[in-house]
């Protein structure tokens, strides 16, 4: 099969390494890629939303399947470019209807759609410029912290955990007064704080069948003990002690299985990865939200985990042969650190020469180092986004597993290099 793969950071390195080692893979191209893509296809300077482009390097290149990494293509409404166009129809998009991509491109869409169903989540109300006054009455009738979400995408900043109702009150203004992140803050989501642990659970669906094909547990804050600023996560390790059976078996019956009755439901068309992003509160799993693709950089820990083809679980996918899939994992435990620029998940500078990196990423012994942000300048690989590269090893548990990353992480070097070095603290 001829597989088109979109985006470029350290989930798409990691999909590139799955779908490459899949028995069906014939030819793999990655728009736009990184460096470390090159390893696994050949990549092509085309933009995820640049529909018209990737229409003609599907004709061009006979592409039969095309994966989506990120969600702004989703959200955009590629699936629907392509199942609505006579020269694409035939093509597999893993990814959902733009529809259904509102489960992530719309708080207040996923936050009503997971009452409709029963699914456990956090309480919430939802204000605009309109009822403005009366939102900052409900948040100093809230009790702290109070959360408050953007409706929209906002680059993953868009979240903010006030601990009074000074902050609350004044991020709620910035967001819907002085629309701080645009069309995407007219609309503010004022949730009930959950406290507990967080766990990434990932799916592939139909929207009639599903197959879990993995779960994570994402380090999302800057600093070591989890301080500071959120980022996209600085690391992550599988399996997850308290994701047990009778754990999993709750969110199967309470939040997987819910939601795809709501994706048939609402006739929501969905053929790819579900993220939950979940809480664990006590013991019992709270929907924080939904994602309509595959986590970074959780997607670096669960498919090198996964001993199943991907593409053999994309094809039943796509054939609705997905309950006769047998999901099998590597009884190893995975984690990933992963190595940012300087100043990051604030400004940074790109460019810098990145040293130490082996010539085949994928030859370590139980390491593979995964590119985020990279790129090739001459015969140099330089960073090119804030989070520069995930490096992977699996281990007999989760802290020989960080402790071989680390120690990888140690010969590499670029001016500015930092990474957390307590990923699978709790879990030492
Ligand atoms: P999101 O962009 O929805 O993933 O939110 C970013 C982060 O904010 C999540 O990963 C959580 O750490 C935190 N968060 C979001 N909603 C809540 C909530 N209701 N209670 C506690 N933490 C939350
Ligand atoms: N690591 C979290 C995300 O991909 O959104």
């Amino acid at each position: 099969m001829n597989i088109l793969l979109l985006g470029s950071g350290g989930r798409e390195h990691a999909l590139a390494r799955a779908l490459r080692y899949s028995k069906t893979c014939s030819r793999l191209l990655i728009a736009p890629g990184n460096a470390g893509t090159t390893e696994y296809g050949e990549n092509v300077d085309i933009q995820p939303t640049d529909f018209e482009a990737i229409k003609t390097l599907c004709i061009t290149q006979f592409i039969e399947m095309i994966v989506v990494g990120p969600e702004e293509p989703l959200v955009k409404g590629i699936y629907d470019f392509v199942v609505n166009d006579p020269e694409l129809e035939k093509i597999t998009v893993v990814g959902p209807s733009a529809g259904a991509a509102q489960l992530e491109g719309s708080k207040s869409f996923s936050k009503k759609f997971m009452q409709r169903y029963q699914v456990p989540t956090a309480g919430f109300a939802e204000f605009n410029e309109g009822n403005f006054e009366h939102g900052k009455n409900h948040i100093h009738a809230q009790k702290l912290p109070i959360v408050l979400k953007a409706d929209g995408l906002a680059a993953g900043k868009g979240v903010i955990i006030c601990d009074s109702y000074e902050e609350a009150t004044k991020a709620f203004e910035e967001m819907v007064i002085n629309k701080q992140f645009g069309e995407a803050s007219e609309k503010v989501v004022v949730e009930e704080f959950l406290q507990g642990i967080e766990l990434s659970v990932f799916v592939v669906t139909n929207g009639s069948q599903y197959k879990i094909i993995g779960h994570a547990k994402d380090y999302k804050r800057i600093g070591e003990g989890d301080t500071g600023l959120n980022t996209g996560g600085m690391g992550c390790v599988t399996p997850v002690p308290f994701a047990n059976d009778e754990f999993m078996q709750k969110v199967e019956e309470r939040v997987i299985k819910p939601t795809i009755r709501g994706l048939q439901e609402e006739q929501l068309a969905y053929n790819g990865f579900i993220f939950f992003g979940l809480m664990n509160v006590n013991g019992d799993p709270y929907v924080i939200e939904y994602n309509c693709r595959l986590g970074d950089p959780e997607t670096e820990v669960i498919l090198p985990r996964l001993k199943t083809d991907l593409l053999e679980i994309l094809t039943a996918m796509r054939l609705g042969r997905l309950d006769d899939v047998v999901i099998e994992y590597d009884e190893r435990a995975v984690a990933t650190v992963v190595a940012v620029s300087e100043g990051y998940p604030g400004k940074y500078e790109k460019g810098r020469t990145i040293n130490g990196l082996p010539a085949d990423t994928n030859q370590q012994q139980d390491t593979i180092i995964f590119h985020a942000g990279t790129k090739t300048e001459g015969d140099t690989v330089v960073t090119n986004g804030g989070r520069v590269l995930a490096v992977t090893s699996f281990g007999t548990d989760i802290s020989e597993a960080v402790k071989k990353s680390k120690a990888v992480l140690d010969t590499i070097h670029f001016e500015g290099m930092t990474y957390r070095k307590d990923i699978g603290y709790e879990f030492e």
